[in-house]
């Protein structure tokens, strides 16, 4: 349910916003969140899980993964719509904790937590840290008793199935640095450990499989897997782990006619191939976790930027002899993707009603360099000019939240549109804040 929609003098409205009176009010560029598509898309998470999983008869937590994006606000909206919030480091800790996101529903991740993002989280009383090495074992339980607790520990393993962008693939191994391997053995050995130390609690097994993941089946795979697997560790310590997290990557779509896949349709796979193993193995069924972050908050997001420089360039490619390339106000600084995964996006004048004819046009920043593409293939309107407004939509997650200061570029704002309304979560960085940092 996107509030977007173009009025009659071709100008975008965001959450009953103009895209004209927001570049006015707050500059550009400018990320702009729609508060009630955010929540929609939270709500619709968390009914979808709860009703599939109901249906076979367990419960589901759905948390937010925060290192899509996170500031106050849209922890809060989070959590106000039912969702718990997943962080990955001390700082996205330190963001839930403002937020007043109480400890229990905050959970911590990381493949080389420090010492002290260990104490933080115990000390704010996660409900769950979850561990990704066999020495993050002694680390977190002397955490715990530094800080009185005992510590609530799930356990990040490898399926061997990988997914996102791309098909699934089924392998042994994986080489990369996340979780420890099931078919290794890794997996069991800490899982053990866990289970017999007096200062750790085992609450779950958390397995992650990829991100942008439109084809459900690698989740029923790695589920499946991951059931076999507690049942396994049940026979050696007599113990059911109470609940299996299931990771987030559910895909979205970025271009016009793309069809993201729906949440209820994965959530009703997966609860299927949940039921099934459990009773195959006859375990009762785990409480289920899931963690989505680009899905909830991707769509939500668009860039606006100012139209700066037009070029006609000869490529001197047959097939497409001229293109206009239009610079904008940003770039890589604030939309890394497209540089760093080839990442396709679309964009289109949202200033005022432009003509039909369009041009093979390829949207460019500012930055010094010629890989800093926003939107790589676009058609644009032929007369597209200096001072028109383009919006970049689905770019909620992993745009502010990987944005760098490349060139000395302050970041932009992000600012929540909501009923005719705009407000600023995120104010924009100045030249002055930058040089606030440096020393001389
Ligand atoms: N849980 C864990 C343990 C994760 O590692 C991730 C993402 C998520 C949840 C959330 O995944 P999502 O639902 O957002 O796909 N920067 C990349 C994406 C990296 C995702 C890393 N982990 C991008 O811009 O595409």
């Amino acid at each position: 349910p996107s509030s977007a929609e173009v009025d009659a003098a071709g100008v975008l409205h965001l959450g009953g916003v103009g895209a004209d009176r927001l570049v006015a009010e707050h500059g550009s560029p400018l990320y702009v969140l729609d508060e009630g598509d955010f929540r929609a898309r939270a709500r619709r998470f968390v009914q979808a899980f709860t009703d599939a999983f109901a249906a076979v008869g367990t419960e589901v937590d759905v948390y937010y993964a925060g290192k899509a994006l996170l500031t106050v606000a849209v922890a809060r909206w989070a959590h106000e719509e039912g969702l718990r919030i997943d962080t990955a480091t001390g700082g996205e800790l330190a963001v839930a904790l403002r937020a007043g996101i109480p400890g229990p529903h905050i959970g911590l991740h990381g493949n080389n937590k420090s010492d002290d993002e260990l104490t933080a989280a115990l000390a704010a009383g996660v409900g769950r840290v979850v561990l990704d090495s066999a020495d993050e074992v002694p680390r977190v339980a002397a955490a715990a008793a530094a800080t009185g607790s005992r510590a609530p520990v799930m356990v990040r393993v490898t399926t061997g199935v990988h997914a996102g962008g791309h098909e699934y693939i089924s392998t042994a191994h994986e080489d990369q640095k996340f979780g420890l391997s099931v078919a290794g053995g890794q997996a069991m050995e800490v899982l053990e450990a866990v289970a017999a130390h007096p200062d750790l609690d085992l609450v779950g097994i958390h397995s992650h499989i990829g991100s942008q993941i439109l084809d459900p089946s690698g989740f029923e795979v790695a589920a499946d897997k991951i059931l076999r697997l507690r049942a396994e560790l049940a026979g050696r310590t007599g113990d059911l782990v109470p609940e299996v997290d299931l990771g987030g990557g559910y895909g979205i779509a970025y271009l016009p006619g793309e069809r993201p896949v729906d949440p209820a349709e994965i959530a009703g796979r997966v609860a299927e191939v949940v039921g099934r193993t459990c009773a195959d193995l006859g375990t009762p069924l785990p409480r289920i976790s899931i963690e989505p972050g680009r899905a909830v908050v991707g769509p939500a997001g668009v860039t606006l930027y100012t139209v700066g420089t037009v070029k006609q360039v000869r490529t001197g490619d047959a097939a497409v002899p001229e293109r206009t390339y239009v610079s904008v106000d940003g770039g890589m600084s604030d939309n890394l993707r497209p540089a760093l995964y080839g990442a396709r996006y679309h964009a289109q004048v949202v200033s005022r009603r432009t003509g039909t004819e369009a041009v093979p046009a390829r949207v460019v920043g500012k930055h010094c360099e010629s890989g800093d593409v926003v939107v790589r293939d676009v058609q644009l309107p032929g007369e597209v000019r200096r001072g028109d407004v383009l919006a970049v939509p689905a770019t909620g997650a992993y745009g502010r939240s990987m944005a760098s200061n490349y060139n000395m570029v302050p970041r932009p704002p992000v600012v929540a549109v909501r009923a005719g309304t705009s407000r600023v979560l995120v104010r924009r960085e100045t030249v002055e804040d930058l040089l606030g940092l440096d020393q001389g």
